[in-house]
């Protein structure tokens, strides 16, 4: 296997906590609209949380996305064509990356991500499950500028980004990204991105907020988080769950509800919540065909092909980093 580059340590003060999360805590909680950035989610638990989320009936996305994978791994691989350099924003997936992997004979793997254990892991999974494929693991978020090993530096590029994790971005968050890694990537690479349609709002809501309860765990598992991490004493029992479509952004948006009045504290500083404030905690942005074709242009990449039968319905769509022209 190949060597891992761009190895990031976490920030921690003298007494471990991580500086960002603290920071991003402290920030976020001063709001007049609390708000927490999502990527403080995935710690062990919810990490462990986030995969049984994937398995649950209602939570469609990530069937939707692996069924349109088999269904036209042909098509996909004639489309994308054989001895690219794969690059993947977010850790491989235990099911959808083999089956990308196993349909386009790659010339190199490249997984980008924050976490080096999932990183490790799953190279390790994937070295195991194709022998003669290179694999270059890259520890780094990849929401950021991210240097490339230089072995693929000569090969012919595509990038992966499944599972609608671009959704969980705001659009000018989203079109940064996106043109970031046009030019990591550079001219001539493609880009196989998945996107969640809008569709049935009760569908929607109840992928993310199912009756057996584990997205509501996920989401109070932030809480949890920063009482054990940041020292807080903010009473999680006293937090419920909430999952709504809004219509005006497109998005599901989920929220720590106070089912009372509250004083806490956190980090040595105090807060209040009144009976019914919220804590935001996450956004999951849908995309018509129009709208995601117009994201991804604004982000610098042509669409050319969609693939988007699955129902519930998704989109996988492959899109070119085309020469730049701003006249007809
Ligand atoms: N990007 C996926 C989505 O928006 C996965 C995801 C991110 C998610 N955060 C989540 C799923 C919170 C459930 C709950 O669907």
């Amino acid at each position: 296997m190949g060597v891992v580059r761009n190895l990031r340590q976490v920030s921690a003060d003298d007494a471990g906590v991580d500086i960002a999360f603290r920071a991003d805590v402290r920030a976020g909680l001063a709001q007049r609209q609390k708000a927490i950035p999502a990527r403080w989610f995935y710690d062990a638990t919810g990490s462990a949380l986030f995969e049984d989320i994937t398995a649950l009936p209602e939570y469609y996305p990530t069937r939707s996305e692996t069924d349109l994978l088999a269904r036209h791994a042909a098509n996909i691989a004639a489309a994308i064509g054989p001895d690219r350099a794969v690059v993947e924003l977010g850790s491989g997936s235990s099911t959808k990356t083999p089956l990308l992997l196993g349909a386009i004979a790659p010339a190199a793997y490249v997984p980008v991500d924050i976490s080096g254990d999932f990183l490790r892991d799953s190279a390790a999974a994937l070295a195991a499950h194709f022998p003669g494929l290179p694999i270059y693991p890259v520890e780094a978020d990849f929401t950021q500028r991210v240097a490339l090993p230089r072995e693929i530096c000569p090969l012919p590029k595509l990038g992966f980004f499944p599972g609608s994790t671009i959704g969980n971005m705001v659009a000018r968050t989203a079109i940064d990204l996106l043109r970031n890694w046009r030019e990591a990537l550079g001219e001539g690479s493609l880009l196989l991105i998945g996107i969640d349609r809008i569709k049935d709002i009760a569908v929607l809501e109840r992928a993310y907020d199912d009756p057996a309860g584990v997205t509501a765990a996920f989401n109070l598992n932030l809480l949890e988080r920063i009482n054990r991490e940041l020292g807080g004493d903010i009473p999680v029992e006293n937090f419920t769950h909430r999952a709504i479509w809004n219509d005006v952004h497109a998005r599901i948006e989920m929220h720590l509800v106070a089912a009372c009045d509250m004083d806490f504290t956190v980090d040595g500083r105090e807060y209040r919540m009144a009976k019914g404030e919220t804590i935001h905690s996450e956004n999951s942005h849908k995309y018509g065909p129009r709208d995601a074709n117009l994201l991804l242009r604004a982000g610098g990449w042509t669409p050319i092909a969609t693939w988007d039968d699955a129902d519930p319905a998704f989109a996988l769509i492959l899109a070119e980093a085309t020469e730049f022209r701003s006249a007809p």
